[in-house]
């Protein structure tokens, strides 16, 4: 059932070419002429209805909310929200009939993440999931559903749930932006042909994970370590931290890079782990910059970079390159190798990669 593989989490990271290609059928036009979702059909009547979005979500989901928050904002200018579903319940949101509700969850059982998709439509919201469980009572429950068609996701840890949330967001927010007409069909065809490389570059990632695992040994026994980017690296630094504690026990934590210097600093000293994303232009030179404020204080960096980046390796211990893409999707790419770092890590450290202690794969309590 493991495919000849060691663990789910490995099977489920190979097999993230094909998940994150089968998201995309017939929904990216292959003359990239434009995004079509059967199962919405919104017209522009539709979605100028929508004057907020709210993303509920929790874990892995909920990094995906943020990604997301980022994608239609910039593509499709609509404000958007991002909850932790278990928050979300509690602090009144400000939530009507002007607003779509987005909840995210592979499983679609997540408990908080149902209950805030019923408070959400009791306040009077359109409600979307975006689920990769068919039939699940998320999906059950929303309005309409997207599906991600993932494939069956067995380890704890989210990979390919996660990375098919992403193309889903991606391709959302450039529907939307289409529709809206805030996005020009220019733009819109080099998201639908960046989107449709996509499978192949994860692929290329995946082909070459020596260097990953190296550092995994290398560091798989230090007790700290730090996740900083900007924008959206920091979003994709999140979840590197998260997939890190959650199969490993390393305590890690994920910093916008820029907020290093109102604290966390402090706890940057000589061999400290510090992996730095830079993938984002308009912010590369502050990330670089953040980079030395680390490296002044002797952190070991391993930096996630662009292919073709000349600079960033004269600042870091070590690089993985990932391959360059429409800078809105290069969180699909840049979370693989700290997904690969992560379940290196835990197979170094000997822990159940699969089944980590005290975890479930969904969370049906509150
Ligand atoms: O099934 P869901 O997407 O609703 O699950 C949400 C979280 O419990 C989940 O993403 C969790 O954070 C993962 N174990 C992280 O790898």
């Amino acid at each position: 059932e493991k495919g000849g593989y060691e663990h789910f989490m490995i099977k489920e990271i190979y097999e993230q070419p094909k998940a994150v290609r089968e998201t995309m059928t017939s929904r990216v036009a292959k003359d990239d002429s434009g995004i079509t979702f059967d199962e919405l059909k919104w017209t522009k009547d539709d979605v100028a209805g929508i004057k907020k979005i709210a993303v509920v979500a929790c874990g892995t989901a909920y990094h995906a909310g943020i990604v997301g928050k980022y994608l239609i904002e910039n593509l499709a200018r609509i404000p958007v929200e991002v909850d932790v579903a278990s928050e979300f319940r509690y602090r009144s949101p400000l939530v009507d009939d002007q607003t779509l509700a987005i909840v995210i969850s592979q499983s679609g059982e997540t408990l908080d993440t149902l209950a805030a998709l019923k408070e959400a439509k009791n306040l009077g919201a359109r409600t979307l999931a975006i689920t990769n469980v068919v039939g699940s009572s998320i999906a059950r429950e929303a309005d309409q559903v997207i599906y991600t068609w993932a494939g069956p996701e067995i380890a704890v840890a989210s990979t390919k749930a996660y990375t098919t949330q992403l193309v889903v967001m991606a391709m959302l927010a450039t529907y939307m932006g289409a529709i809206k007409g805030t996005l020009a069909q220019e733009k819109v065809s080099e998201l639908c042909n960046a989107l449709r490389e996509l499978p192949n570059q994860v692929h290329e990632l995946l082909e070459d994970v020596e260097p990953i695992k190296t550092f995994a040994q290398q560091y798989g026994f230090n007790e700290d370590v730090f996740f900083i980017g900007r924008s959206l690296d920091y979003a994709v630094a999140l979840e590197g931290s998260l997939k890190l504690k959650e199969i490993s026990y390393i305590h890690a934590e994920a910093y916008a890079a820029g907020e290093l210097k109102h604290g966390t600093l402090a706890l940057i000293i000589e061999g400290v782990p510090v992996i730095a994303l830079a993938t984002q232009h308009d912010v590369y030179e502050k990330t670089l910059s953040n980079i030395k404020e680390v490296k002044a204080r002797d952190a070991v960096v391993i930096g996630i970079g662009l292919k073709g980046d000349k600079q960033i390796e004269k600042y870091v211990d070590h690089t993985i390159f990932i391959p360059a893409t429409n800078k809105f999707l290069t969180p699909i790419l840049s979370v693989i190798p700290l997904q690969l770092l992560a379940y290196y890590a835990a197979v170094t450290r000997g822990c159940d990669v699969d089944k980590p202690r005290n975890l479930a794969k969904s969370v049906t309590v509150e």
